[in-house]
């Protein structure tokens, strides 16, 4: 039997009761900040202006990007526009009308890291787009119910994989969730896909993302030269949204739930 505060076997940190006030706070101050810059988001802005307001509000808040310095990565967001399924870095190409677009947000707070992303639409929104996003956040929400002592995995995957396919659009393989906590990237590799029953058992004090892509193509990816930006290979369009979790008693607790309630597909 394997108390709390230790590791499964399969290195997966099993926190306190009172670890759940650090991200719950970590976590509130993320999706505050994706609250925040939905106004800056129109045709002409550069992603790297609403990279430099997400630093400047990181640091308002007296927290700490979790992006700046990691793994040489140079900015305070990943803004993913298109074709981009993530890691797309802030720069000086200016949003069109009807671009979409992911921008993900990890900040520190006391320690514990909070990591949340969300959809938005410079202008106005075309119903391809509207269609992929809407189904990739419903997709999140599944994963999200398949969360609670006893489930697996597994079924968390199988949720979000059958939820998609059903709607003739594809899951990236190449990207997955991650156990966090005190740490960025943890095990274990959440993915967004799979079998139900199959992997870990989800166990009351586990903390992870699950942050699916979806793209409305086929699911292969390819990396930039700039080793960082990761691009749909067939160049259809990709959309994601990302939750911090952790599963309580009977069930789970998101912790970067919008304060103003806008986590929402189609806001911004
Ligand atoms: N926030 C991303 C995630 O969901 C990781 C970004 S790492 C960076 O795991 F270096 F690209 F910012
Ligand atoms: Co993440
Ligand atoms: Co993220």
């Amino acid at each position: 039997m394997i108390g709390k505060g230790h590791q499964t076997r399969d290195g997966i940190r099993i926190h306190q009761d009172a670890d759940f006030a650090g991200m719950h706070k970590a976590g509130e101050l993320a999706a505050r900040i994706l609250d925040e810059i939905a106004e800056h988001i129109f045709p002409g802005q550069t992603t790297g202006e609403i990279d430099r307001l997400i630093e400047e509000k990181v640091d308002a808040a007296g927290a700490t990007s979790a992006t700046i310095g990691y793994r040489g990565y140079q900015h305070a967001s990943c803004i993913s526009v298109n074709h981009v399924v993530c890691h797309g870095i802030p720069g000086d190409k200016k949003l069109k009308d009807g671009d979409i677009l992911n921008i993900d947000v990890t900040v520190i707070v006391d320690g514990w890291f909070g990591d949340t992303s969300r959809m938005y639409v410079a202008g106005k929104l075309n119903r391809k787009a509207e269609r992929l996003i809407q189904v990739t956040h419903d997709s999140l929400m599944k994963g999200i119910e398949a969360v609670k002592p006893g489930n697996t995995f597994g079924d968390i995957g199988h949720a979000i994989q059958s939820f998609v396919e059903g709607h003739r659009m594809s899951v990236v393989r190449d990207f997955c969730g991650h156990g966090l906590g005190r740490v960025f990237h943890a095990p274990p590799n959440v993915l967004h896909y799979g079998r139900a029953g199959t992997g870990p058992t989800l166990e009351e004090g586990m903390f992870f993302t699950i942050e699916p892509m979806v793209n409305l193509g086929r699911p292969e990816t390819k990396v930039l030269a700039d080793d960082w930006t990761a691009v749909t290979r067939d160049k259809s369009l990709s959309a994601q949204f990302e939750h911090s979790v952790g599963v309580t008693a009977t069930g789970v607790e998101i912790f970067t739930l919008s304060p103003a309630g806008k986590f929402h597909p189609t806001y911004g």
